[in-house]
């Protein structure tokens, strides 16, 4: 894996999703070991919406960050680019009204939004400081992001053994698995080169967000950013 293979334009990220579509749910689920259900009740606890409140979950793919949501009873609206994964999540999840739109160019009105979210899909969006600008744009003064993304293991030797499943026993997992192995490479190439906690921070505050702060889950497999609108 060169870093070529991460230098993918927007339409080849979306042909990705596309092809994994379908065994997307049951690959997260076998790849995290189930954590990724935990992690998903800490995104929406971290959110905390309140009734009324609509709340944007942003690159949602099938919508499995948007269902906890709904059972919570906020108004969540599901948006992604993948017509694959839209499509799955609309017969999966009928009840959810999910919105086709890109993260860089969000079909919807400044300030239309008290909270957006984004699980997982920070890290696909090939330019993802144009897409936290979005993020900001289209939430009220004094909204909140919460930013949920694989992140950097704080204790070094349990980051070593991650790091060493991420490269080797991932891809494996994922050939017996998935429908398209070789995206789940990407995925892990993709998680070591993202920044860690602090460098995340930073990019969301450089992007117009206030008082970033962060919150490991797992060790800090994976980590929560909040900030302010
Ligand atoms: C790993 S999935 C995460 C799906 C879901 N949020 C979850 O937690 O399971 C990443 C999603 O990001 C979407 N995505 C990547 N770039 C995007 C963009 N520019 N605009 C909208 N969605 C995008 C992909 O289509 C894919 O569905």
């Amino acid at each position: 894996m060169t870093r070529a293979d991460l230098e993918k334009l927007p339409a080849d990220v979306a042909a990705m999703f596309d092809g994994v579509a379908k065994r997307y749910d049951l690959t997260n689920d076998v790849l995290s070991l189930g954590q990724d259900r935990r992690w998903r009740t800490a995104v929406v606890d971290a959110v905390a919406p309140r009734p009324g409140e609509r709340v944007l979950d942003l690159a949602a793919g099938t919508g499995t960050s948007s269902e906890p949501f709904a059972v919570a009873g906020a108004l969540v609206v599901p948006c992604d680019f993948s017509q694959g994964m839209l499509q799955v999540g609309k017969e999966a999840r009928p009840r959810l009204d999910f919105v086709a739109g890109d993260a860089t160019r969000l079909p919807f009105a400044d300030a239309s939004f008290d909270a957006v979210t984004i699980s997982f899909g920070l890290r696909n969006i090939v330019d993802a400081e144009a897409g936290l600008r979005e993020m900001l744009r289209v939430t009220k003064p004094g909204g909140r992001l919460v930013v949920c993304e694989f992140s950097s293991p704080t204790w070094a030797p349990f980051r070593t053994v991650y790091l060493e499943y991420l490269m080797k026993g991932l891809p494996a997992v994922a050939r017996a698995v998935s429908s398209n192995p070789e995206a789940y490479v990407y995925l892990a190439e993709s998680i070591r080169a993202w920044p860690d906690q602090p460098g995340l921070a930073a990019r969301i505050e450089a992007a117009g967000w206030s008082g970033c702060r962060w919150r490991n889950l797992s060790g800090g497999i994976v980590a929560l950013h909040h900030a302010t609108a």
